[in-house]
């Protein structure tokens, strides 16, 4: 037996027993004639102590052993002289009477503790050692978690957790496709899949009118942060329902999840149609953790001869709560970092609501005190408040506002990670003209389902068009998204013509959904959430890839073991592929 207690059970009721353990050596210390070793594993950690004067041999054959060799030790349980109120088996540690080492280690290439020395890319390389490190096991632990309570939910409700192919056709919509080469069709490719989008609403076609998977997506995009080329979706899809009901079973989960793996009451979530979220903060996924939404201004500051605010198709501000005393030196950090490339601004105009009441602007050349006072009505300021306002082409100084809003939020303090707001964003547009391809591409995806509109949907002008569509933001991220589906041969049909596929192209591509459509295929919707950015938020982290057991770096690798990597000549002629 290699162990009676894990590292992280000892307890003062413990005392007296013969305990043996097995895990890795976290440090070791000598200190007199006495040795400790601490003992790890993915439970915690326990002090074991070696005593020169009792058993020297014993001592000495501890005092060689190096950081994360893997031992054996068995002793009794002692209570502790000085306790160690840090860790939970702080009270006790275990008098050594039997050592083995089941197996040694080099040296690590970094610290396996709370807080490394190794930077990004040789954690990377080696993935399994960082993986020991205990903030990287509560985040794959509370991943588990998170999937086990999602089965649960999701079982409770009759969802059926069904499988869907991995080798699939390529039909690339939003992202590329990874193709895989097909040895036995030579010269023909599989795809991986983006998302199970048309297999799960094959299924409600099939009967199955509650479906879920907890499954991995592939995508050859982009990479940041919350963006990994293969990632995991909790993906369901409901037959017979609306979208209220869609969105109330799929709130139920996320406060279930908050509830039993964070203990935390996520409350109401907030409902907000596309339009207010681009109005009011300028982003389809804002952040409401905070408020400081928009105020438009051009009734208030066109007209007075201010060349850019009078050219600009709109002039938008926010009221940064008690920042009145900002320096003109930070101001003028905040105005070099709205003209950074990545947001692009011309410039920034401020204005400072003074305790004393008096205003002060960096356009007190075309702006007296009443017209500032406005302005300032109009944002509903308080005196110790700065005005921050930006004007211009009004998509781009939104999304412009948009960023030094969330800055502003960070600066203030307001986007802790240890709060949780919730958001639907309802009511998306259908389509977005795509300007390089001339052609109007579907915002969410070309099964969704139009808006119905008073004139019917097809007399519409296609950019007035809305989708029955939501996403789901948690604290600013897009952590989920949906919509109710076309189910209608005729439609989808009319869909694809409106997206510019040929008939030929839409049945070479979708012929077999359009063929199930045609037999009896249940109204239907369904969505999506993003495991791995829902872990990642919970677990109040920027990056998904902590949530990741073995993630890809931004260039898309594995560093670990070396992927992509180029295949052996034999496999390129096996496939019928040619070798560059
Ligand atoms: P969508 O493309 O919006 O919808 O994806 C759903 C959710 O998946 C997450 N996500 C990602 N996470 C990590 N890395 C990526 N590269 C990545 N791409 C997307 C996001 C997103 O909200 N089939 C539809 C869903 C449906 O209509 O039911 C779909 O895939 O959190």
């Amino acid at each position: 037996m290699y162990r009676t207690h894990h590292c992280g059970e000892l307890r003062l009721s413990d005392i007296g027993k013969l305990s043996t353990l097995s895990g890795w050596v976290q440090r070791t210390r000598q200190l007199g004639g006495m040795t400790f070793v601490d003992i790890r594993d993915r439970y915690g950690i326990t002090q074991a102590v070696f005593n020169m004067n009792t058993d020297a041999a014993l001592c000495e054959q501890a005092n060689k052993l190096g950081r994360e060799f893997v031992i054996q030790i068995t002793g009794t349980v002692q209570e502790r002289s000085s306790k160690n109120t840090k860790i939970a088996t702080g009270d006790i540690e275990l008098i050594s009477t039997q050592l083995v080492v089941l197996n040694a280690s080099k040296v690590p290439p970094f610290t396996i503790e709370e807080d490394t020395d190794g930077g990004d890319d040789i954690r990377m390389r080696y993935r399994y050692l960082d993986l020991r490190r205990p903030p990287v096991q509560r985040n794959i632990i509370m991943r588990h978690q998170m999937a086990q309570e999602a089965r649960h939910y999701l079982c409770q409700q009759q969802f059926l957790e069904i499988e869907t192919p991995f080798l699939i056709k390529s039909t690339p919509e939003g992202a590329r496709d990874f193709v895989v080469p097909s040895r036995m069709n030579v010269g023909q490719f599989y795809a991986l899949p983006q998302s199970p989008q048309t297999f799960k609403q094959l299924l409600m076609v099939s009967g199955y009118d509650r479906y879920f998977q907890i499954v991995r997506c592939f995508r050859d995009e982009d990479l940041r942060a919350d963006r990994q080329p293969e990632f995991t979706q909790i993906d369901c899809e409901m037959a017979f329902v609306e979208r209220e009901d869609v969105l109330q079973t799929f709130e139920g989960l996320l406060k279930h999840i908050f509830q039993y793996v964070k203990h935390y009451d996520l409350g109401d979530v907030t409902r907000m149609s596309y339009n207010d979220a681009m109005r009011l903060y300028g982003n389809d996924k804002p952040d409401i953790r905070f408020a400081m939404t928009f105020v438009e201004l051009n009734d208030h500051a066109k007209g007075n001869g201010f060349k850019v605010f009078d050219e600009a198709e709109l002039i938008v501000g926010i009221c940064a709560k008690g920042c009145a005393d900002y320096t003109r030196k930070q101001i003028d950090e905040l105005t070099l970092w709205m003209q950074r490339p990545q947001i692009g601004a011309k410039g920034l105009v401020y204005v400072r609501y003074n305790t004393d009441g008096t205003l002060k602007s960096s356009v007190d050349k075309f702006y007296n005190s009443d017209d500032l006072a406005a302005w300032a009505k109009a944002m509903n300021a308080e005196p110790g408040d700065l005005l921050l306002v930006v004007s211009g082409d009004a998509a781009k100084a939104r999304k412009q506002l948009s960023e030094l809003r969330l800055e502003m939020g960070s600066r203030l303090g307001l986007r802790r990670s240890d709060e949780f707001r919730a958001l639907w964003v309802l009511d998306f547009p259908l389509l977005e003209w795509d300007d390089d391809d001339q052609r109007w591409n579907a915002c969410h995806h070309p099964f969704t389902r139009p808006k119905a509109t008073a004139e019917g949907w097809e007399k519409t002008p296609p950019s007035d068009l809305k989708a029955e569509a939501y996403d789901l933001v948690l604290n600013g991220s897009e952590i989920a998204g949906g919509s109710i589906r076309i189910h209608e041969r005729p439609l989808q049909e009319k869909m694809f013509d409106l997206l510019g596929l040929t008939k030929e192209e839409a049945e070479h591509k979708f012929g077999f959904l359009l063929g199930a459509f045609e037999y009896g295929a249940p109204p239907h919707g369904g969505i999506a959430f993003g495991f791995d950015r829902l872990c990642s938020i919970l677990g109040g982290a920027d990056s998904i890839r902590d949530f990741i057991a073995f993630p890809k770096n931004n260039s898309g690798r594995d560093t670990m073991i070396d992927a992509p990597a180029p295949i052996e000549e034999k496999q390129y002629k096996e496939l019928g592929i040619k070798a560059n």
